[in-house]
């Protein structure tokens, strides 16, 4: 394989690490930089700190191109491309926390010589502010698109990859483009600004159509139709598309709610009042509250009962937590007095910490031993395989609620269960079963 441009990458989280891995797998020598130590001393033995299908065997199989460190200069002195990867996570205002951001650019060296490649989540305007205060700084805005749990097939096989420059760095973005090109996927060059605002919008246009189906869902219930079968023939409309309509308790991660709420404030910064982002977030956090509302529908008052979430995490394929739906749930659960089991296969270390007075389980069986309602928050594959029947024995209460849309509801109800769906009853979601299996 021929010598490929030496990268840097600062930050070695999520972005970071699938960054750094991927740009090895393509043959470049990676510098990856991290201030944790103890991070930083894990990767070199091998050993990635998140839980990201495929990742450990890529870094298994690149570990000769990647060299991890604390050292920024080691970086410095060996590429001259460097990508910013830390993390913008929210500040009580909703603001991005730029602070991990700045402690790059001041240990950056702007001599021409190198360029800053932004991959972190930023406020538009934030590069023109840093090409302003450090002089000479080469600067490059590269937003990420990966998803958690798919994030190395996402960066392998992207559908576009942003570049923005401004005049004056034109190498840096054209050293830039030219990384990516082996993928495939269409390069959109642009300038600066309107590469920052390209990841900000995305990510809420994504959020408020998951909104907007949510809503859907709710009528739904009352007019007694079947979100799902609304979400297929809605999807088959190109100008739609089908992904990111399946209804649910709501958004999570550590994406969408944080650069939701950013660029609220970011046009709330300059006068304006984004009233659509205000409603995508509100429906989002009742959303996450009302299937509370059907446990009390079936069950009455909640103190004393004890319910099972099946699942943790934000979304499957992954151990993240970062506001994840099962964490307003729990504490809501929790506030009406229930008690509360919680089971996910792979979110556990850090379930601990995050839902305190919760009964973790080693298994969805343990969960359900006695519970009189269940919910399904992440749509783990195991879940749709669980036996029934058993569960039916060992729960106290025959209700299942499906947070995701994810069981099969005959299945279900076939072994004496109560199903209830979001934005689909029992009696419909069968027959939406039956008539999506007739090809209707
Ligand atoms: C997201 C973006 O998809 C990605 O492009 C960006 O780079 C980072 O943020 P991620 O946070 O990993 O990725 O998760 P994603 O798969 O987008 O799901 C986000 C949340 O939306 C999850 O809680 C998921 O359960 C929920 N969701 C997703 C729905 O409720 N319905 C859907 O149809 C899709």
């Amino acid at each position: 394989m021929a010598e490929r441009e030496p990268i840097g990458v600062v930050g070695v989280g999520w972005v970071g690490l699938v960054t750094a891995a991927c740009f090895a797998e393509l043959g470049h020598r990676v510098h990856a930089v991290d201030i944790d130590a103890a991070k930083v001393e894990a990767l070199r033995a091998g050993r990635p700190t998140i839980h990201e299908p495929g990742l450990d065997d890529l870094v298994e199989r690149n570990r000769e191109r990647l060299a991890f460190t604390t050292e920024i200069g080691e970086a410095l002195d060996a590429a001259r491309l460097l990508f910013c990867c830390v993390d913008t996570p929210p500040t009580h205002s909703g603001d991005a926390d730029l602070s991990r951001v700045r402690a790059v650019v001041d240990r950056f060296r702007g001599d021409g010589g190198h360029a800053l490649v932004m991959k972190s989540t930023v406020p538009a305007g934030t590069g023109a502010a840093i090409r302003r205060d450090v002089e000479g700084i080469a600067y490059v805005s590269c937003p990420e698109f990966l998803k958690e749990g798919s994030a190395i097939e996402d960066f392998m096989h992207p559908d576009r990859v942003v570049v923005g420059g401004d005049p004056g760095d034109g190498w840096a973005s054209d050293a830039v483009a030219e990384l990516y090109a082996p993928l495939g996927g269409e390069i959109v060059r642009t300038d600066v600004a309107s590469a920052e605002m390209v990841k900000l919008a995305s990510n809420a246009f994504l959020a408020t159509k998951i909104s907007f189906i949510n809503e859907i869902a709710n009528v739904c219930e009352e007019v007694g139709a079947d979100v799902t079968e609304v979400a297929r023939g809605m999807g088959l409309d190109e100008r739609i598309g089908s992904s990111f309509l399946r209804a649910g308790i709501g958004y999570g991660g550590s994406c969408f709610p944080k650069d939701v709420s950013a660029l609220k404030q970011l046009a709330g910064n300059t006068g304006y009042h984004f009233q659509l982002l205000t409603a995508v977030i509100e429906v989002n956090e009742l959303q996450k509250r009302r299937v509370i509302g059907k446990l009390k529908e079936h069950l009455g008052p909640l103190a004393g009962k004890r319910v099972a979430l099946l699942g943790l995490a934000f979304k499957p394929d992954t151990d993240d937590m970062r506001e994840a739906s099962s964490l307003v749930l729990a504490a809501r659960l929790q506030g009406e007095g229930a008690i509360v089991a919680g089971y996910d296969p792979v979110a556990r270390g850090r379930a601990a910490d995050l839902l305190p007075g919760v009964e973790l389980c080693g298994s969805a069986a343990e969960a359900l031993e006695g519970a009189h309602a269940a919910i399904l928050v992440t749509e783990w594959p195991e879940f749709a395989e669980l036996d029934w029947a058993g569960v039916r024995e060992a729960m106290a209460g025959p209700l299942i609620v499906d947070g995701r849309n994810f069981l099969d509801p005959r299945k279900v109800s076939a072994a004496g269960l109560v199903y209830e769906g979001i934005g689909r009853s029992e009696a419909r979601a069968g027959a939406a079963v039956e008539a999506a299996q007739r090809g209707g």
